[in-house]
C-alpha cells in the first residue's frame, strides 16, 4: 500500500497544485426539473414501489428520483436498490439511531449538524484534524465509527426531509471539512481504508446522489493521493462531487464564502459562528 501511494503520490501531487475547483453547484431549481423521460419514468416507478415504502419522505419524487437516476432510469434495477436500501436500514435498526448512546463517540470525533449553506443545504461539518481514525480501528471501534458517521448522514439526510416537509427546496446535503494536519498515517492506514471504502458503499447504495458537495480544505497533496487509491468505489456523480482545496486560505475562502454564508461556519472555517464547546 505504501507503494501504491508513493507511486501515486508523485504522479498526482504536480495536478494538486491547479486543483481548484470554481465548479458552480447544480442550482435547486435545475436539479428539480425533471425531463420528459424522467417524468414518465418516475411516474412508472413511483406506482411500482408505493407498496413497499411506508415513511413519507421515501415517497417524495425528490427521494425516488435519486435511486432512478443513480440507475440510469431503469425502474427495475431502481427498485432493486430501493429494497436493498429498505433491508438494509431494518437490519442495521438505522431509524433508530438518532436515540443511541453515543457518549463514547462524541468527545473523540467532532462534528456538526447546525450549518447550512446559501439555499438551505444541511452542512454536516466534520473536523477532520482530530480524528484518530487509525486508533480506532486499533482500539476494534471501527465499526463502531463507522456507524457514527452514517449516525451523521441520517441526522443531516433527516434534516433535508424535515425542510421538504415545510415547503423548502432542499434535496441535498453538503459535508464539509477542514483537513488541516491530516496525515496518511493517522486518517488513511492501511487498515482505515476499508472503513473509508465501506463508507463509500454505504453511500452509494442507500443515499445515492444525496451528496451536494464534499468539501475538503487546507489538505495536504497526501490527500489527493489516498482519494485516488478509494476513487474507484465512487460512482462519478460523487466523484464529481468532491471539491478538495489545499492550503491556500483566499482560495478556499472564496469558494466557502460563495457557498456558505460565514455567519454559518466557526472559526476554523474562517466564519464567525460562536464555537461549539464539544
Ligand atoms: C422550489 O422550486 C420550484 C421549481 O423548481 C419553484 O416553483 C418553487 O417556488 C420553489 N420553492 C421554494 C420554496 O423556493
Ligand atoms: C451512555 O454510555 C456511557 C458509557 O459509554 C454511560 O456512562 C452513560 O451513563 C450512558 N448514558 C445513558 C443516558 O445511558
Ligand atoms: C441532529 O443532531 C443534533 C445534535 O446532536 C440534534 O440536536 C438534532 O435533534 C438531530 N436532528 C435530527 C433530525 O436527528
Ligand atoms: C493563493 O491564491 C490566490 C488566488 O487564487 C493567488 O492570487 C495567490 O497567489 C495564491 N497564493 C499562494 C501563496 O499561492
Amino acid at each position: 500500500m505504501t507503494k501504491i501511494y508513493s507511486t501515486l503520490f508523485l504522479s498526482i501531487s504536480f495536478l494538486f497544485i491547479n486543483q481548484i475547483c470554481y465548479v458552480s453547484a447544480v442550482s435547486v431549481e435545475k436539479y428539480l426539473t425533471l425531463s420528459s423521460d424522467e417524468n414518465r419514468a418516475l411516474e412508472k416507478f413511483r406506482e411500482q414501489v408505493k407498496p413497499i415504502l411506508k415513511q413519507s419522505y421515501m415517497k417524495t419524487d425528490a427521494y425516488l428520483i435519486q435511486f432512478l437516476r443513480a440507475r440510469n432510469l431503469e425502474s427495475g434495477a431502481a427498485e432493486k436498490m430501493i429494497r436493498e436500501m429498505l433491508k438494509w436500514r431494518k437490519d442495521n435498526a438505522i431509524d433508530n439511531m438518532r436515540l443511541e448512546n453515543w457518549s463514547d463517540m462524541v468527545d473523540d470525533f467532532h462534528v456538526t449538524v447546525d450549518t447550512y449553506d446559501k439555499t438551505g443545504r444541511p452542512v454536516g461539518v466534520i473536523d477532520i484534524y482530530d480524528w484518530d481514525i487509525r486508533q480506532a480501528v486499533l482500539q476494534g471501534k471501527g465499526q463502531r465509527l463507522l456507524r457514527f458517521i452514517i449516525n451523521l448522514v441520517e441526522n443531516i439526510t433527516t434534516q433535508m426531509h424535515e425542510r421538504q416537509e415545510l415547503g423548502m427546496n432542499v434535496t441535498q446535503v453538503v459535508v464539509l471539512g477542514n483537513a488541516n494536519g491530516f496525515n496518511v498515517i493517522q486518517h488513511a492506514c492501511p487498515l482505515c481504508l476499508p472503513l473509508w471504502i465501506q463508507f463509500i458503499q454505504i453511500i452509494e447504495s442507500y443515499y445515492p446522489q444525496v451528496l451536494d458537495e464534499i468539501i475538503i480544505f487546507d489538505a495536504p497533496p497526501t490527500i489527493q493521493v489516498v482519494l485516488e487509491v478509494i476513487r474507484p468505489f465512487f460512482s462519478r456523480y460523487t466523484s464529481e462531487a468532491i471539491k478538495i482545496f489545499g492550503p491556500n486560505r483566499s482560495r478556499w475562502m472564496a469558494y466557502l464564502d460563495e457557498k456558505i454564508s460565514r455567519e454559518e461556519r466557526r472559526s476554523p472555517y474562517g466564519g464567525t459562528k460562536p464555537p461549539v464547546d464539544y
